[in-house]
């Protein structure tokens, strides 16, 4: 090389981590003022997302093998403050289907516990000013499945398929059959990719140790660990990419690579729950260490709890926002 083209090159390179810089401060400055915990930040998209995570962590405890007794209390306080904040800001409960989840599944929540002798008090004196919003057809909190049944949907028409897939948080003792995980990558495999670099990876560990070494690590698995015996680890190459513009395609490569994967192990029998990582730089090394065989190059985008369903178990509905929420046409 010529030391024109060589300063060219440097030039180049010079220029680029610039813009990479300036990228990832814009960034910052985004999340900063948009995230909900800007106390600023008063949408109604901001608020409804609060209480969904909230009611999922409610709805998600009743989905459990064996949850903690009289669980959830203070959890529900907290969401019935937040339905009051929602108030207070001038949304309208009736045309906020988070807001209506959330309400039914705090009814679920106060009848799973009545079911079992517990009555807790504050939640219900919150809650009843709240009642004359339910709406008695709808579920909500969690459903009881029969394997044999959801087989069917399973090879039924695509949206039966596809809506019987749930993230599961129980299964069977069943030890995992390498040879499923290989039929579920190969299908996963089919997912798309920016111009098809299929940076994603996946990593099985057979050995028990590790798996639980990565239980113990993972933050979003806490109540069922116990259960789960393998993670699948999923990766995605950061030096598939370049230049600013392309600075997040390892986590949109690994969420659509990871959404084929959940559906494929679903077809194959096997029942998951997506746990996300939470990213810290110290953990992130940790979770490297347990694993040894994951390159720096590689990040982890997310881990996700497997196992055999049961031939009976429950799943928290999760019920979706409305398609208008969602389906924008001008
Ligand atoms: C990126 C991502 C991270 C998630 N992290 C967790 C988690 O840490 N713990 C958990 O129990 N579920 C986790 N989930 C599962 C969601 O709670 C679940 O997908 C959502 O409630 C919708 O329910 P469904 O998958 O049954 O349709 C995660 C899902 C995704 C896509």
């Amino acid at each position: 090389m010529n030391i024109i083209d060589f300063l060219n090159e440097q030039k180049k390179w010079t220029e680029s981590k610039y813009n990479l810089w300036k990228a990832y401060h814009s960034d910052y400055e985004e999340y900063k003022h948009w995230q909900y915990h800007n106390p600023n930040v008063k949408t109604q998209n901001a608020l409804e997302a609060k209480i969904l995570r909230q009611t999922h962590v409610i709805e998600k405890g009743m989905s459990l093998s064996h949850p903690r007794e009289k669980f959830g209390v203070q959890k529900a306080m907290e969401l019935l403050d937040f339905i009051g904040e929602f108030v207070e800001c001038g949304y309208n409960i009736k045309d906020s289907a988070p807001v209506m989840n959330a309400l039914g599944v705090l009814r679920a929540y106060l009848a799973y516990h009545e079911e079992r002798g517990f009555k807790p008090e504050e939640v219900l004196k919150k809650f009843e000013k709240y009642s004359m919003y339910l709406l008695e057809k709808e579920q909500y909190g969690i459903v009881e499945v029969n394997k044999a049944e959801m087989e069917k949907k399973v090879r039924g028409s695509f949206p039966d398929f596809f809506m019987s897939r749930h993230s599961v948080r129980q299964y069977s003792e069943r030890t995992i059959d390498v040879e499923d995980i290989e039929k579920a990558v190969k299908l996963a495999m089919k997912a798309p990719s920016a111009c098809n670099r299929q940076s994603c990876k996946v990593y099985f560990y057979k050995d028990k140790d590790v798996n639980k070494e990565l239980g113990n690590l993972i933050a979003g698995n806490t109540g069922f660990d116990g259960e789960v015996q393998n993670y699948i680890v999923v990766t995605s190459d950061m030096s598939a990419f370049y230049d600013s513009f392309e600075r997040n395609q390892v986590y949109v490569d690994g969420g659509i690579f990871t959404m084929a994967l959940v559906e494929a192990l679903h077809y194959y029998g096997i029942a998951s729950c997506i746990l996300q990582n939470g990213e810290y730089k110290e953990r992130n090394l940790k979770f490297k260490e347990i694993c040894k065989n994951i390159p720096e190059n590689e990040k982890i985008i997310l881990f996700i709890a497997i196992g055999y369903y049961k031939d009976n178990f429950t799943y928290a509905v999760s019920h979706r926002k409305n398609l208008e929420d969602v389906l924008i046409i001008r």
